[in-house]
């Protein structure tokens, strides 16, 4: 399992270091977590990463896609990714296998404010894919719950089937933080709420919206009208915390593909405050 998450540095951003796959999960149809260990043990034992950073993971002859961390064992140097086979790399990576090696430069970016959200309610939301990053985010506040006074995981999918991490659900309620979960098209077997991700801010029970913290990762969509709830439940605007994409390609704030508004997505972001970037959001392409 997942242990601690922990602060960093890299060695060089534009050093590719050889990763191992050391095991991979089928998560949901299209969807795997590979578990990553580095080759050099040196490089391995040199590594840390923040819940919410980004590795840059490259298949020789594809190319390199930006992959979040969905967890880090530091006991062992492991890394999590989950990936969906979308595109040129990623659909090469779906066919490596156990044993097989690959190339990854980081950590990058600027992760989940953890500290900031010390003492207070914790929220943190994924819709689809976004769950990966959310995900590190959980497992980092699970295993220091009593740092938070309480923690809400919100989650939503398109049906039952498309829900990532199921297996860990009742780890992270056996460590006290609240789950709800909703999907857009329920089947005969799903008991739980059927409705958009925002719904379920509306659900939870907020009692000092001042020290509530929110952390979110989904289609842009989505965290636009989450955002908009969390702020009619009156939790601040500058408590509000959204992990963005772009097209990345140097990862490091030079060649600009990534950018957003003033923002380098890769650099700047890809966790970003919600104050900061709203007015952004509404600018349909950018
Ligand atoms: C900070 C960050 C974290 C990410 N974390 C994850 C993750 O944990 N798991 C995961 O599966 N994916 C993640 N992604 C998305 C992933 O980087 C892209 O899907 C990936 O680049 C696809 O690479 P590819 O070569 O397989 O596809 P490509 O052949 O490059 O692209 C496939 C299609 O997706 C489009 N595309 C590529 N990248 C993006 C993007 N970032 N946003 C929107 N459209 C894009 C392309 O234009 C093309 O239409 C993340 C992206 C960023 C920026
Ligand atoms: S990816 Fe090059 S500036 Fe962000």
């Amino acid at each position: 399992m997942v242990v601690e998450l922990s602060a960093v540095k890299s060695v060089s951003p534009w050093q590719t270091h050889s990763v191992r796959i050391v095991s991979v999960k089928a998560e949901i149809p299209g969807v795997m977590t590979y578990r990553l260990k580095f080759v050099d043990q040196a490089v391995g034992n040199s590594f840390t990463v923040e819940p919410g950073q980004f590795n840059m993971l490259y298949l020789p002859g594809y190319g390199e896609s930006a992959i979040s961390v969905s967890g880090y064992d530091p006991e062992n140097n492991e890394l999590l990714h989950t990936v969906r086979a979308a595109g040129n790399v990623t659909r090469a990576l779906s066919r490596l296998v156990v044993g097989d090696e690959l190339g990854l430069r980081g950590p990058f970016g600027q992760g989940w404010p953890m500290e900031t959200a010390r003492d207070g309610h914790l929220v943190l939301i994924a819709g689809g894919l976004g769950f990966a990053p959310i995900c590190s985010a959980i497992e980092t506040a699970v295993q220091q719950s009593s740092r938070y006074r309480r923690i809400s995981i919100l989650a939503g999918a398109r049906s039952p089937d498309q829900l990532l991490y199921g297996q860990q659900y009742n780890l992270w309620k056996a460590a006290g933080a609240e789950l709800r979960l909703t999907v857009d098209r329920a089947t005969s077997q799903w008991s739980g709420n059927v409705g958009v991700v925002p719904l379920l801010v509306n659900r939870i029970e907020i009692s000092d919206p001042a020290t509530t913290t929110v952390m979110m990762c989904g289609p842009e969509m989505m965290m636009w009208y989450t955002a908009k709830a969390a702020t009619e439940r009156n939790i601040p605007a500058e408590n509000i915390w959204l992990s963005m994409e772009r097209n990345m390609n140097c990862a490091i704030g030079h060649c600009g593909h990534c950018q957003f508004g003033p923002a380098f997505i890769c650099k700047d972001g890809p966790v970003l405050r919600y104050d900061k970037i709203a007015s952004y959001l509404k600018i349909k392409g950018l």
